[in-house]
This record gives C-alpha cells, structure tokens and sequence, in this order.
C-alpha cells in the first residue's frame, strides 16, 4: 500500500493509528532534534514530526529533504498539544510521529514558492505552470471548474438531454473569427478548420432527431487576445428542437441559478433576471453587457440642446450623433488635471473630447464647466436638471456618433464603479439582452455581417422587411451578461432552406459560394428539419467570475499567454522540414 490515508483527512479520533502517508514537503522547520515538515498533497496538509531520539533514521530523511520533495512516511497519529492546536487547518488537532521516511523524489529549488503565493510576474507561473498549479488559489479554482461542469452534466441529464461529441477535425465555413487550420496530409492541398464551435453540427444533431443536446465543447479562434479571450476556450453548448426563445432562457436561467446556489452559495443573486433589449442596453448603459451592480445610467440629452450655438453639440446632432452624459455622485471636487486625465481616458476609448461640469458642495456656488460660457444658461441648468445633478457632482458629456458616445460613456461608467467601488463583488448580475439586431453594416467591406451568427432566425415579425430594409430586422437572439462581461449568447435558428439562402445572399454571399460552403447545412434542411434554437455559454467566462477571478487564465489549467503563447511547452514552434515535406507545405515570407 502505498498510502493508507491522504494529507487531509486525518482527525483525532485517529490518533493511537500507524498510517502511511505521501506527498511534498510543503514547509520544513528543523528544531535540531526535532524536524516539522508539513507533507501535502491536493487534499491538504498533516504536520510530521522526525524526532532524533525515537526515529533517528527517518530524522535523517527529513533534514535532507528540502520544499517540494516528494516523501513517503509511516507514523503514528497523536494528538497535538493543547498549545499548539492550529484550528486554521483541518487536520490542526493531530501531527504524525514518523516512524520510517522515503524519499521517493527529490526536486530542485522550486522558481516559485508553492506556500507563499504572488507577487512574481505570470510569465513565470505560466511557464512552470505544473508548480503554479500545485498552489491553493489554482487547486481551488480547478475544483471549482469540475464542480460548475459536474452541476451543468448532471442538470441536464435530469431534463433530458444527450452528451454527444462532435469533431475537431470539421470543415473551414466563415463563421465569425479566424479559423485554426489543420493541413492534411492525404490531400496536399487542403485543410481542416478546428471548429470556432460545434454550431453547424448541433444543428444537424437537431435534423437527425436528438432533441436536446449538450456539449463542454471546446472552441478555437484565431482572434485578438483579451483577458476574457483566449484562442482555444470552452463552452457549454446546447441545442434543443421545438422550442421558443422562452424556453430556452427558462432552462438556462434555472441553470444558472441552481448552479450558483450549489457551488457558490455565498455568491447572491438577483432573479427573475432583469431583460433588457439591446436597444436599451445601448441607450442606458452604451453596451450591450451592462454590469447592472450599479447605477450610473446614460442620460440622454441631445433634445435639450437641439438647437445649442456650441459648436461641438452641434455637429454631432447635424450630423446624426448624440449629446449624452453621466453623472457620477460626489466627483464635484475633481481638479483640472484629474478631469484632463478623464478626457484621455474619454479618447482612448474613442473620443474626440470629453465635455465637463462640476457642481460645488455649497449650492449656492456657481457650476464650473468646460463649456460653460459656449451654452446659454437654460440650456446649461436644464441639462443639471436632466442629468439629476446634485451639489458636490460630476457630470460628464460626450457629443459624437451614437457608437462613440456608447463606447466612451461605457468605458467612464465602468471607470467610476471601480473608482467608487460601486460593484458589490459577492454579487452575481445575470441579465438577458433580446432583440439584438440580425444584421449590422460592415463598412470596410460594403456589406452586411450577421450580429450572431448566418443561422440565426429573425423575429417572425421582422421577416418581411428582409429584402427591403435589412438594417431594420431583428433576431430571435440572446445573450446573458454577468458582471459587465458576455457569459453566452444563443439564438432560435432557420430551419427553412429558402429562408437561409435569403440570408446568405443578404450577407453578400452568391448561390454558389453558399452552396460550397453550406451545402450540407442547406441539404439538410430539405429533409425535415424541426425548428430548433440552442445557446452557448462561456464556460471560462461563467468560472472567472463564479471564482472572483479577473482574467479566465486563472481558471484554465494550461491557458496561452495573451500573445497566444503556450510558455510552458513554447508552442507554437516551427516542424520538421520533414514533416512540411509531407504535407507539401513550403514557408514563404509575407511579401512587405
Ligand atoms: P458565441 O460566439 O457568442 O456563440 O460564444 C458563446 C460564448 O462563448 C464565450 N466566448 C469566449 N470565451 C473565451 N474566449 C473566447 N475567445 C471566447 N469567444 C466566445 C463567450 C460567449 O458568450 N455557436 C454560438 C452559440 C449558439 O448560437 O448557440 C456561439 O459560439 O462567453
């Protein structure tokens, strides 16, 4: 036997017990004559002792070792001393007399403490990562991972549905991001894609009369890194027939706050969760993932200075944009550098400039403003009135498009939560988003993108505007956002093949270019397709914030860098000449 117990779960009631125990010297502290090592493995840690007198072997053994060797020890469990009972562990009220030590491994001086955490650059977890992980935070959050994913399988199990595994190996389709291509060697030639997500063959699956399916599948993107993005990432995918958006945001939603309420309990909830469209979502809060933690909504104010004479209002309305603001409580007092610091924060989210107006406490002071003396004072006190500005505020303008000014005011509102620590971190804010758009105007390349994906359906009533005002149509699509961040996002699907084929033609693809990309899609669909609609949640996204984390590399066992760069084994790294050979690759410099 190589163990008899594991490093945290032995109790006083075992004391009087020979045991054998394994694991990693985790902290060492030699008294001379008696050595304490506290051996750890994933459960936890037991204090051993090596006394010289009765053990003089084993003591030998423990003042060899050093952190991070792997040991082997027999003993017997005693009880501590009342002195030095440490109720901060587990295992505090008992420590084992080693009778007999091993060392089954020694191990160099680790790059990174595994007992004290922090404070060395990721670089260095992310390259020794095996070590990072050996630590509590990680070892907490790999837990907290297989809990949410065990909640999700059993969940839906009980309501019904099939796991089923799609391919990684798939067909390259546009779908939104860069795919990850695989070449192959049997078609020199031609490639596979790694699947950006299992969306086409759900759909199939659905065609084939599976019903309800799920999937933690895993997705690839080529796409620019962020701390929520990574290349590869997985999702809870899932796919249901003969249902309507409702059910699917009621299974989800129960999901969600079942999952929260098992596996995070002290997190709270706000349910039923709030539903905005994203119309709303654009006019309240500039986004189309609020973090509804905290106030700070959008005002609108471009009627009040409809026909202002300063010039910066002015053009933005002549030229279809808006005149909006916030008002953050308290900010009053803010200094001109402070407020220049703001406008650069205004610009780098896109701004061209950022208009001000600071209330004093006393509120028979006058307001300062950098626009003070460009508007008349009616226009000046009823945009305080609109804004609800109180004595001691600050209310913060911006004139421009409406996706300027939704993109910057969004990036101050988040700016001041965290400034004013307004987001209560315990708290979860689930909110679906409907209604989104089906189809947005790419202007670099003269035609229209779908907002979710081509297969989504418009909403029934927007179906007739297709041909002649695209722009108009809504979706049948949804995302949930939690805490300003997209957690997933879905949508009911056409099921029609003429509908489809009007939709790839909307998004400027011919018949034969949607026939040799989707054929198969189209093919099925002729062949008694139910209606059907599903979602994808991000599973790394959901843990992220579940685990008070602020980037989903925390939560991933082996994340890439934000370069997308895998330290650990150095991936990606340049093949074999061989290896191109065969699959009659040749690597030619990109002519600059
Ligand atoms: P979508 O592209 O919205 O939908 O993806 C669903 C959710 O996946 C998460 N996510 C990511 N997480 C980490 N890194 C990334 N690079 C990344 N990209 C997306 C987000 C997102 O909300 N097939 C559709 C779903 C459907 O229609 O059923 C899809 O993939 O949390």
């Amino acid at each position: 036997m190589f163990r008899s117990h594991t490093c945290g779960e032995l109790r006083p009631e075992h004391a009087g017990q020979e045991v054998i125990l394994a694991g990693w010297v985790h902290r060492r502290r030699d008294h001379g004559p008696l050595i304490f090592i506290d051996l750890r493995d994933r459960y936890g840690l037991t204090q051993v002792v090596f006394d010289s007198a009765t053990a003089p072997e084993a003591h030998g053994i423990a003042s060899e070792s050093r952190p991070e060797y792997v040991l082997q020890v027999r003993g017997l469990i005693g009880r501590r001393p009342e002195d030095s009972i440490n109720p901060e562990l587990p295992t505090g009220a008992i420590e084992m007399h080693a009778v007999v030590a091993t060392i089954l491994n020694p191990a160099l001086t680790p790059p990174l403490s595994i007992a004290r955490e922090g404070g060395e650059e990721e670089a260095l977890r992310l390259k020794y990562r095996y070590l990072d992980l050996r630590r509590e935070r990680m070892q907490r959050n790999m837990r907290l991972r297989h809990r949410v994913i065990k909640f999700m399988r059993d969940f839906l199990d009980r309501e019904g549905f099939l796991e089923i595994e799609t391919p990684i190996l798939i067909k390259s389709t546009p779908e939104g991001a860069r795919d990850y291509l695989v070449p192959s060697r049997l078609y020199p030639g031609k490639f596979y894609a790694l699947p950006q997500s299992p969306q086409q063959l759900k759909q199939l699956l659905m065609v084939a009369g599976y019903d309800k399916y799920f999937q933690i599948a895993r997705c690839f993107r080529d796409e620019d890194q962020r701390a929520d993005r990574q290349p590869e990432f997985t999702q809870l995918d899932l796919e249901m027939s003969f249902v309507e958006q409702e059910d699917i945001l009621n299974l989800i939603e129960r999901l969600l706050v079942e999952l929260v309420r098992e596996v995070t309990p002290h997190k709270r909830l706000m349910t039923p969760f709030p539903r905005l469209t994203y119309a709303e979502a654009l006019e309240r809060y500039g986004t189309d993932k609020p973090d509804l933690r905290y106030a700070l909504e959008l005002v609108n104010l471009s009627d009040i200075v409809a026909d202002t004479q300063f010039q910066v209002f002015k053009s933005a309305l002549e030229q279809g944009g808006q005149v909006k603001g916030v008002r953050i409580p308290g900010c009053g007092s803010y200094s001109r550098k402070q407020l220049d610091e703001l406008t650069e924060l205004a610009r780098s989210a896109g701004a061209r400039g950022l208009a001000w107006v600071t209330l004093p406490s006393d509120a028979t002071a006058a307001p300062r403003s950098s626009f003070g003396r460009l508007v008349t004072t009616t226009e000046m006190n009823n945009i305080i009135d609109r804004m609800g500005g109180q004595p001691g505020d600050l209310l913060l303008l911006l004139a421009d498009r409406a996706e300027v000014v939704a993109t910057g005011l969004d990036r101050l509102r988040r700016e001041f939560a965290t400034r004013l620590n307004l987001a209560d971190p315990q708290l979860l804010s689930f909110v679906w988003i409907i209604e989104f758009p089906l189809l947005e105007w790419n202007k670099d390349e003269h035609r229209w993108d779908a907002v979710h994906h081509p297969f989504t359906a418009p909403l029934d009533a927007d179906l007739a505007m297709l041909a002649s005002d695209p722009g108009q149509v809504r979706a049948q699509a949804y995302d949930v956002a939690l805490n300003g961040y997209e957690a997933g996002g879905g949508s009911i699907r056409i099921h029609q093949r003429s509908i489809q084929q009007q939709l790839f033609q909307c998004l400027g693809m011919s018949a034969e270019i949607a026939q040799a990309q989707f054929g198969h899609l189209l093919e099925a669909f002729e062949y008694g397709a139910p209606p059907h609609g599903g979602i994808a949640l991000g599973l790394d996204r959901l843990i992220m914030l579940l685990a008070d984390e602020i980037t989903i590399r925390e939560v991933m066992a082996f994340p890439k860098t934000q370069q997308a760069v895998d330290l650990l084994t150095n991936a990606p790294s340049t093949v074999d000449e061989q290896q191109l050979q065969d699959l009659q690759i040749m690597i030619c410099k990109k002519p600059m």
